[in-house]
């Protein structure tokens, strides 16, 4: 059964007001930074199979930062190469972003930055029409399978565009998060099978191994400040309390009863560790490592 209540990727204004909120009040772009400074070299380093360019999509890049720091750390693993970067991103607003960042920052010549305002499946789309052929070294998709119908033939699709020694980073909320939690207790009430799925890497995990494809993985540990979500009528803990669910105006349009239900899950221990006076919430986050399918 899926929510009756709207979701929140319906209202990019304010999907893009509470995610700019949920990280500053979370370490969840600094675990990421851990990651591609101490993980993600090794991964890169075997890209490419010695070419002198190289071919990256970046789905649901947001605003970039994270993109251009990946960017920074293939440019130090393969000094010299010239760089194809598709960026899919169907919001208007952070697509200006990322151009602005782009902009602002040097040592980006080697990078031709293509803009895709399009989702992950209008890309598909685009790609099966144009018939093409040209393939991709690197493919990110950093917390943005939730909102695609289905997460497992979106994957099955980037993947396929892998070149030899290509690989596809997926970056998802971990099973074993707060937000695992709270999304396997609440999957019916608030997901939308049409638009966000509350997919976690568990999920992504299961549907791999069913398929027998293999795969590495890494767990992120990742803090979120909740603290304001339990204060009533407090604004930035309602933009919170809508990232946290998905859904458009949680405190407004929610059941008194699933209401309750989620704030009372929110800040128990499954969730969230309780210190001095801060409710802090699990945002583990995991990541999944593909190849070039054989
Ligand atoms: C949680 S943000 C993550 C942004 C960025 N990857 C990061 O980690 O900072 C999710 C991003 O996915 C984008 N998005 C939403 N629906 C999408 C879709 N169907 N296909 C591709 N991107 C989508 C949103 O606009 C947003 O920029």
């Amino acid at each position: 059964m899926a929510s009756s209540l709207n979701s929140l990727v319906n209202d990019d204004s304010r999907y893009q007001k509470s995610f700019k909120l949920f990280l500053e009040r979370s370490s969840e772009h600094q675990c990421m930074l851990d990651f591609i400074h101490n993980l993600l070299p090794d991964i890169l380093a075997s890209i490419g199979d010695r070419k002198s360019h190289l071919n990256v999509i970046g789905v649901g890049s947001g605003a970039g930062e994270i993109d251009l720091e990946m960017l920074s750390e293939l440019r130090l693993k393969h000094p010299g190469v010239t760089v194809d970067n598709e960026v899919v991103e169907p919001s208007g607003q952070q697509l200006h972003n990322y151009r602005v960042l782009v902009s602002q920052k040097p040592g980006l010549d080697h990078i031709k930055f293509n803009w895709n305002k399009m989702t992950a499946t209008e890309f598909e789309e685009q790609w099966k029409v144009k018939k093409m052929t040209k393939k991709a070294d690197f493919i990110h998709m950093i917390q943005m399978l939730y909102y695609v119908k289905d997460p497992g033939a979106t994957i099955s699709f980037f993947q396929s565009l892998l070149d030899k020694n290509g690989k596809l980073l997926i970056i998802l909320v971990s099973g074993k998060s707060g937000f695992g939690k709270l999304w396997r207790t609440f999957r019916n009430q608030l997901c939308h099978t049409e638009l966000s799925q509350c997919v976690t890497t568990s999920d992504i995990k299961s549907f791999l191994d069913s398929k027998g494809v293999k795969y590495q993985s890494y767990e992120l540990p990742s803090q979120l400040d909740i603290t304001d979500c339990f204060t009533e009528g407090d604004e930035k803990g309602e933009l919170l309390l809508d990232f946290l669910t998905e859904v458009l105006d949680f405190s407004k349009t929610a059941s008194p009863e699933l209401k309750a239900g989620v704030m009372e899950l929110l800040r128990h221990p499954d969730c969230s560790v309780e210190s001095n006076g801060k409710i802090m919430f699990n945002n583990n986050l995991g990541v999944i490592v593909l190849d070039q399918l054989t």
